[in-house]
Parts: C-alpha cells; structure tokens; sequence
C-alpha cells in the first residue's frame, strides 16, 4: 500500500471509527419519547373558513381542533398530540367565563404526569390579553404556548399550519419551559407579557416593543434569546388562583377634550377599577383626571397606562399619583393592565400593595 493510499484509509477509519460507535451507543439508548402536547382549541382564524377561496370574509372557528392537528403534515412526528375543544369563538368575543374555565383546564392538564405542554389556538384579536391572564394564573413551569393565524385555513397561503406546526415544536422543546407563557406566530416567539397586536390583517402583526423576543422558530427549530424578567407563571402570586367571577374593570381611553363622562360611565356600570388609557405617559385632560380622582377617593383602584404602545409609564412624571392615589402601569398597555388589575383586586384594593404588583408582574 503506497504512502497515499494508506494516508487514505487511516484516514477514512479515523472517521467511520466513531460513526460506527455512535451507531453502537444509539442503538443501546432508549429511542427519546415525543412531549406529550395538548392542544386545547378555542377559535379564531386559524379555524376560520371563507365561503369561497379568495373571498375577503370568512367565518372564525369554523373547523375544530381535530381539522386542525389532521391539516399540519409531519405534526405526529414532532410530538404525541392530543386535542380538547375549549371554545369556538372569535376573539373579540373572549370572555371572563373562557377565560376561567380555560385557566383552570390549563392548570389541571398539565398537573398531570401524562401531559408535558400545552398549546392553545386562539383568535389574534385578544390572543395578547388571554396570554397573559394565563402567565399570571398558571401553575406550572411546563410551556404554554398560544397560536393564531391571520389568514383562515381556507386561505391560500394559509399560514395556520406551519404557525401550529411552530407552536408545537416550541411547546415541546425543553428549553421552553420556565419562560411564562409564549405566542408563537409567523416564526416568532414572543412572551405573552410582551406582545401586542400592532396591524389589522399583516402575518408579522406581532410585535414585542419593549423587551424583544423570546427567540426564533423555523421550521419546528427553536432559537432561543432571553428569559423574561417580570414574575410568571409558577413563580407568580395569583397561581392557581381562578375564582368563579372576576372584578369589573373598565377601560377609559383618553383623546383631546375628553370629558368626565366615559369615568363616570364606568363607575356607573359597577366597575371595581379602571384602566386609564392615557395620552403620552398615561395622561389625560384635567376633567378626567379629576373623576378619576374622585373614584380612587371612593375606593375605585385606578390604573395610569397610555395608549401609545410603548415604554413604560412611571409614578409622578405630570401627574401626582401620591396625592391622587393612583397606580402606574409601568410596561403594560392599557388591555394588559386591566388584566392584571382585575387579579390584584382579588387581593387588596389598596393603591399601595396594587402599585406593588404592577412593580412585579
Ligand atoms: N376576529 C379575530 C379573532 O378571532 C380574527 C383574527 C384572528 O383570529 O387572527 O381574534
């Protein structure tokens, strides 16, 4: 054998050497079960259907969860999938009463030993809101991710499918747990604390102003960027905590020469709190900030947050929330703090101990 020759098949052994006692190892290795992933259904686009292709309207929640799980090729391989219809809504039509009895399934499928995650499908519209109600009430580390579609599944281009098909890869993947509760849509993944809808009908509609994405997802491969940084899921106070009614608590929407009206209103309708969507740095016209004045002085829990979807709004900037006892809402928008607020009057109507949980959630 020349010089040449033997150089090649030292060579050639240095490498099939280790293939053949990877092969060995594999074979002697258990085969690594699929995640077990529920995917309990509740409407929305991604099971919506036009009358015919092409058409601009179409029907939300048309088709249930087993259509669903059958229309992604390849979903069977990815994970062990099992499916629950939860609601069939559009949802704009979510619901304290979805919410609840979604909660509280969320929480018992995955106390089982026979579950590893759970993935929702949900509407778009308040995908952001029943998000984060469940980072806040799930008592779990195990993921939970929410998904959507902006197009119906009837759609050509229907981007359902390869949006479940992320999901559930996200759900299943380890490195998912721990991370509160995530929306993967358009091969993002987003927390659900820091995402918002920010476009009526475009697929990348969700965007995460302030803190960014959890990561990436392509393909059914996750990347993976940062951890969140706000209180969550099993790590939160209000796990498990889902009780049969929650407080009313409304929004108030500021604009040029608003009035006291749409406060009173609100105080009219019985609310336990409200949720100033303010101008700028969660302000508003010195009538509403007057009645809203008055409701905190009765013991109605008011929320500063601003309608301009970003930042952050902080105690005393133009308005002193010391003297008139209200909260700031920090980085939550108006719809998330009206979330939140609704769980922190289960606890304590003091603006103070609200102010505390608004520092942390
Ligand atoms: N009305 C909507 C909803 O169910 C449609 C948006 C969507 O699902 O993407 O939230």
């Amino acid at each position: 054998m020349d010089v040449t020759r033997r150089g090649f098949v030292a060579t050639l052994a240095a490498f099939a050497f280790p293939a053949v006692a990877l092969a060995q190892a594999h074979a002697l290795e258990p085969v690594p079960a699929r995640a077990r992933v529920k995917i309990l259904a509740t409407g929305g686009t991604i099971a919506g259907a036009q009358s015919r292709p092409g058409d601009v309207a179409y029907k939300s929640a048309a088709y249930d969860v087993g259509v669903l799980i059958k229309a992604v090729p390849g979903l069977g391989e990815l994970a062990e999938v099992s499916g629950e219809q939860i609601a069939s809504i559009g949802s704009q039509d979510m619901n304290d009463a979805v919410w609840i009895k979604l909660g509280r399934r969320v929480n018992q499928v995955l106390g089982s030993p026979e579950i590893d995650a759970v993935v929702i499908t949900h509407g778009t519209d308040t995908m952001e809101e029943t998000g984060y109600f469940l980072n806040l009430v799930t008592r779990s580390d195990k993921p939970v991710v929410l998904v959507g579609s902006m197009r119906p599944a009837t759609a050509t281009s229907a981007d359902g499918p390869m949006n479940l098909y992320n999901a559930v890869a996200v759900a299943s993947d380890p490195a998912a747990r721990g991370r509160g509760v995530l929306v993967v849509l358009n091969d993002r993944i987003h927390f659900a604390r820091e995402t918002t809808k920010t476009n009526t009908t475009a697929l990348d509609t969700f965007s995460s102003p302030n803190r960014g994405l959890a990561g990436l997802v392509l393909f059914g491969k996750a990347r993976w960027f940062s951890r969140p940084a706000w209180k969550h899921t099993a790590g939160s106070a209000f796990a498990g905590v889902i009780p049969d009614v929650l407080p009313r608590v409304d929004i108030v929407y500021a604009y040029a020469n608003v009035g006291p009206e749409l406060v009173n209103a609100a105080l009219a309708a019985g609310a336990k709190g409200i949720v100033l969507a303010g101008v700028g740095d969660g302000n508003a016209t010195q009538a509403v900030i007057e009645a809203l004045a008055a409701a905190a002085k009765k013991g109605i829990v008011v929320v500063r947050s601003s309608r301009t979807n970003s930042g952050a709004v902080a105690r005393n900037v133009e308005v002193d929330d010391d003297k008139l006892g209200f909260v700031a809402a920090q980085e939550l928008n108006p719809q998330k703090a009206r979330v939140l607020l609704q769980l922190a009057l289960l606890k304590s109507k003091d603006p103070k101990a609200v102010q505390a949980l608004f520092d942390q959630y």
